[in-house]
């Protein structure tokens, strides 16, 4: 029996001679698959469902016996990153300059039955940095997987972020020493010991405000195409050493810690496409996805999470 696989091969299976033909009632052979073609159809099936799993499918591996550094990993996007990488199977260390909060998600993650512990940080001061990152290492072995989640999100510097001609220096050096600097600190602090062991995943949280303007917030823009700028060279320079960077750029994320608000449901969610805003678990999903091995391809790219918010030509009308 012969069966075409592909456009190109051809399988030989199942010996003809010695296999007798399936008979119907009568005697008369019936007109389906012989023997040694059904079992070559499984095997292509069985062949399909492991190449499915494989390449389709992919399961979010290679968690167990990690430990994960979040920071800013107290509040909205930050807490949904720890939280789910310790479902997946990392121990996570919660660094935060809110150390209440940093407990409490310890304490969410411990109930859970997963691993956690908490470590105070300013990410702006870099002995801070290197202390935070020694004691979790103290703590915990290593460090495997870094995000970088703690962002300046504070009411005063949003709303000070004004018309660029109004904008404080101090305004300015706030989003840039929270969002930048704070980036390059601990980037710069975990690549040695990744760099050691020839493998470390980098995952910054940028924003869909650095891919274009507004009427306000440029130090905050700015300061978020910093990280992106570093997120690709990190990737080029430490590649070769088994370390891959990434970014997310989320767009409107509704955290718990906030809520939502009426002026943003008017203005914002009649341009998203998929007509709702994110939530923290989207974007901790595709946190974890670029963590993983499944993403061990991919480094250097910024990944927009937005509800299609980004994707659209300025003049396409609000639905
Ligand atoms: N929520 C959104 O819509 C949205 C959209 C795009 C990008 N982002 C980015 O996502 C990240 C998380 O934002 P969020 O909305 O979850 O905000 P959030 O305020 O809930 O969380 C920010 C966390 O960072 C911590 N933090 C701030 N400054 C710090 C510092 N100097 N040192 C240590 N920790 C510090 C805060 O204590 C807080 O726990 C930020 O980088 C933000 O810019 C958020």
């Amino acid at each position: 029996m012969k069966i075409k696989v592909g456009r190109h091969k051809t399988l030989s299976c199942g010996n003809e001679a010695a296999t007798p033909s399936p008979m119907d009632r009568n005697g008369e052979r019936f007109p389906g698959p012989e023997p040694g073609a059904l079992q070559a159809l499984v095997k292509l099936a069985f062949a399909y469902s492991i190449s499915y799993r494989a390449f389709v499918a992919p399961s979010l591996e290679g968690f167990q016996e990690t430990v994960a550094v979040v920071t800013g990993g107290a509040s909205g996007i930050g807490r949904a990153c720890a939280r789910t990488l310790s479902k997946l199977g990392s121990t996570v260390a919660v660094l935060d300059r809110d150390m209440n909060l940093a407990e409490a998600v310890v304490g969410d993650i411990e109930q859970g039955g997963g691993s956690a512990f908490a470590i105070h940080v300013d990410v702006t001061n870099e002995n801070e940095v290197t202390t935070a990152l020694e004691r979790s290492r103290l703590h915990a072995g290593r460090i495997d997987i870094l995000i970088n989640s703690a962002g300046a999100t504070d009411f005063y510097l949003q709303s000070a972020d004004r018309l660029l001609h109004e904008v404080d220096i101090d305004v300015w050096d706030g989003m840039m020493k929270v969002n930048a600097r704070g980036v390059f600190l601990t980037c710069k602090h975990v690549i040695p010991e990744m760099r050691l062991r020839g493998r470390g995943s980098i995952v910054n949280v940028s924003s869909l405000m650095a891919h274009a303007g507004d009427e306000r917030l440029s130090a905050y823009s700015a300061s978020k195409a910093a990280v992106e700028a570093l997120t690709r060279s990190v990737s080029i320079m430490y590649g070769r050493d088994g370390i891959r960077c990434n970014a997310v750029a989320p767009g409107v994320i509704i955290t718990p810690e906030r809520g939502s608000n009426p002026k943003l449901e008017i203005s914002h969610l009649p341009r998203i496409p998929l007509q709702r805003f994110g939530d923290v678990a989207d974007v901790a999903r595709l946190v974890a996805f670029l963590s993983s091995r499944s993403a061990d391809y991919v480094t250097g790219q910024v990944i927009t999470i937005d509800g299609g918010l980004g994707a659209q030509h300025p003049w396409t009308s609000p639905q």
